[in-house]
C-alpha cells in the first residue's frame, strides 16, 4: 500500500513530465517490473490495473452518489465536488482504457515505438495521464486526503477509502506506463 506522502509524489513526478524519481517513489514499484518485456508489461497493466479499476469504478459510483444524497445538507460542498471529480475521472478512466486496449498498445505490439502513428498516440496517453493526475490532486485535495469528517458514517468512510485505493492503482499504473513501458520501447531503439 503506497501512504500519502508518496501518492504526491508521484502525482507530482506525472504531471510534470519529468523522468526523475524522487526518493518517495523509488520503492514503489518492484524491480522485476524493469526486466519485463513490452507485451508483459502490457499484459500486466490489462491484467492488474484495467480489469480491477474497471470493477472499482462501478462499485463506487452508487456509493459517491449515496453519501451525497444522505449527506447533501451537511456536507454539499465537498460532496458535490467529490461527485463531479469522480464522474469525471470514471470518463477519462473509461475512454483511455479502451482506447489503450483496442487501439495503442495493439499497434505498439504490431509496429514497435518507433512508428510515428505509434508515437503520436503516446503523446496523446501521456496528455490523458496527466489530465488524470489532475483529477486525483483536486479529489485528494478536496477530501482532505481521503479522510472523512469526523462522526462520518461507515459508508462515507468506506467511499473514502475506496477512493483511496483506487487513486493509488491508477498512480502506479500511470507510473508503470509513463516511467517504465514508454521509456523501455525508446530504449530498444523504438522496435520491440
Ligand atoms: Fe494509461
Amino acid at each position: 500500500m503506497v501512504r500519502q506522502e508518496e501518492d504526491e509524489a508521484l502525482i507530482e513526478l506525472l504531471s510534470s513530465g519529468k523522468e526523475q524519481l524522487s526518493e518517495a517513489v523509488q520503492n514503489v514499484i518492484p524491480q522485476s517490473m524493469y526486466q519485463l518485456s513490452v507485451d508483459d508489461l502490457i499484459e500486466d497493466i490489462e491484467d492488474h490495473h484495467h480489469i480491477g479499476e474497471r470493477e472499482a469504478l462501478k462499485r463506487v459510483a452508487p456509493m459517491v452518489n449515496k453519501i451525497m444524497v444522505v449527506h447533501y445538507m451537511e456536507h454539499r460542498q465537498e460532496l458535490v465536488p467529490v461527485h463531479r471529480l469522480f464522474s469525471d475521472l470514471k470518463k477519462e478512466l473509461e475512454e483511455h482504457f479502451v482506447k489503450e486496449e483496442q487501439l495503442v498498445f495493439p499497434l505498439v505490439k504490431s509496429k514497435g515505438f518507433g512508428d510515428e502513428e505509434v508515437r503520436t498516440y503516446i503523446e496523446e496517453l501521456k496528455e490523458e495521464h496527466r489530465t488524470i493526475c489532475e483529477i486525483l490532486r483536486e479529489l485528494k485535495q478536496v477530501t482532505r486526503d481521503f479522510n472523512a469528517p469526523q462522526g462520518a458514517c461507515p459508508t462515507f468512510i468506506g467511499t473514502y477509502k475506496e477512493l483511496s485505493e483506487l487513486t493509488q492503482d491508477v498512480l502506479i499504473q500511470i507510473y508503470k506506463e509513463n516511467m517504465i513501458l514508454f521509456p523501455k520501447g525508446e530504449e530498444k531503439g523504438g522496435n520491440e
